[in-house]
């Protein structure tokens, strides 16, 4: 199949495409004209679809590094997509990622957010931006403020600016200006400066996310070690959640990224099911095949001994805002598409926790099936 893409980009960019120069044009466009041209044969789409074919996506995933990412990248790599991933920690942190994708697809690049330049340089050759950057806390150089709202305000302008026709940005479900969860609000903010930058921009709402390595099913099954009890803000029984599973939500980005149907729109990625907090935390030790002895704890107090551990100077075991955001019902956006819009059937909890909680199990339970675990409890409200 003879395929040629057109895509449009400032002139600027062009000289710089690998492979590809057209002086001649470059030189005929002045300024910050758009010009089409071919890309580069690397993306052009070709093979049967696995790893070693090529999908056409060239992407640069910002925080890709994270939980959420390695999946995103994965997914892509499998699908034979060129990766570029900006990282700011330890080359030999990256080592899990290199084998995601063919030989030379995967393309690491040091970046900063606060240098225009490398975000530049890590986006220019990219067909389409993936922004996952995000903290469950703050510290003093890295505000909510800076990772909600700035970052994601600055990836998405140097996308237009480069003439990039997909932009994805990762928000929350729960996103909400008047949330009592600073992490939240940000978020919210972060929505707005996006769809003002990038109008066209692909917004993804997940629920709270499990998965191997998350820090929802896994923080509540670490909590044994706190006295064996778990404290739960009204024993649990005022907060409704509706967990979803993180390769669902990688796939989604996937999927969305390949539908030209889903420019501009949000999408509300959930779980099949609503729980009341306990009784997901319940679940959570069952699967475990750990003994669950909640104790009810007001939120002044809970606050309290969150702001010690928030001390923590490398990565708090909680905070404040995160006893929040887990106290927080999970909205309903019956007017926002979801995963089943983009393909996806979701995974349920009772179908995937055993992935995440069999580590935590004692030596004896660790043969354990799914099924010698009753499913949670729902609600539907
Ligand atoms: N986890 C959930 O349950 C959940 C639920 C809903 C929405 N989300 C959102 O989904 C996105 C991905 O979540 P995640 O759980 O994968 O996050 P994560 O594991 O905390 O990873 C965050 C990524 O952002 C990068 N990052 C953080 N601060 C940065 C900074 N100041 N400058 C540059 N890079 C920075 C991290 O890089 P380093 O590795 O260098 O630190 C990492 O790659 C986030 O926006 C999050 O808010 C998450």
């Amino acid at each position: 199949m003879a395929t040629v893409i057109l895509v449009s980009r400032p002139v600027g960019v062009l000289s710089k495409i690998s492979g590809i120069c057209y002086p001649a044009a470059a030189a005929a466009v002045s300024g910050a004209t758009v010009q089409q041209r071919k890309l580069h044969h690397a993306v052009i789409p070709k093979g049967k679809g696995g790893r070693s074919s090529c999908s056409g996506i060239a992407a640069t995933v910002f925080g890709a590094t994270g939980f959420l990412g390695r999946y995103v990248v994965n997914k892509l790599g499998r699908i034979g997509s060129q990766v570029v991933v900006p990282f700011r920690c330890d080359q030999y942190d990256l080592m899990y990622i290199r084998p995601m994708g063919d030989l030379g697809q995967i393309i690491f690049m040091e970046w900063d957010p606060r240098n225009k330049d490398s975000i530049q340089r890590a986006l220019e050759h990219s067909n389409v931006v993936i922004n996952l950057v995000g903290r469950e806390w703050e510290t003093r150089n890295n505000r909510f403020e800076d990772v909600f709202v700035t970052i994601p305000q600055q990836l998405a302008r140097a996308a237009k600016e480069a003439g990039v026709p997909t932009f994805i940005h990762v928000s929350h479900l729960n996103a909400d200006i008047r949330s009592p969860s600073k992490y939240l609000r940000n978020k919210a903010v972060g929505e707005n400066v996006v769809r003002e930058e990038f109008p066209e921009a692909i917004i993804m709402k997940p629920a709270e996310m499990f998965g191997r390595e998350d820090r929802f099913f896994n923080h509540y099954a670490n909590m044994r070690w706190f006295g064996g009890a778990i404290p739960l803000i009204a024993l649990g029984k005022k907060t409704v959640k509706q967990p979803v599973y993180v390769v669902d939500v990688a796939q989604a980005i996937v999927n969305a990224v390949r539908d030209p149907g889903a420019k501009g729109k949000t999408y509300a990625l959930v779980g099949p099911s609503r729980y009341l907090l306990r009784d997901l935390v319940e679940h959570i030790y069952a699967v475990a095949h750990r003994p669950f002895i909640p104790y009810p704890l007001p939120r002044p107090l809970y606050h309290l001994v969150a702001k010690f551990f928030a001390l923590n100077p490398f990565e708090p075991w909680t905070t404040p805002d995160k006893v929040d955001r887990f106290h927080t019902t999970d909205m309903k956006h019956p007017g926002l598409p979801g995963l089943e819009d983009l393909g996806i059937v979701p995974s349920s909890v009772e179908e995937r926790a055993i992935e995440i909680l069999r580590r935590h199990r004692r030596y004896r339970y660790l043969d354990a099936g799914r099924d010698d675990t009753k499913p949670a409890k729902t609600v539907n409200y």
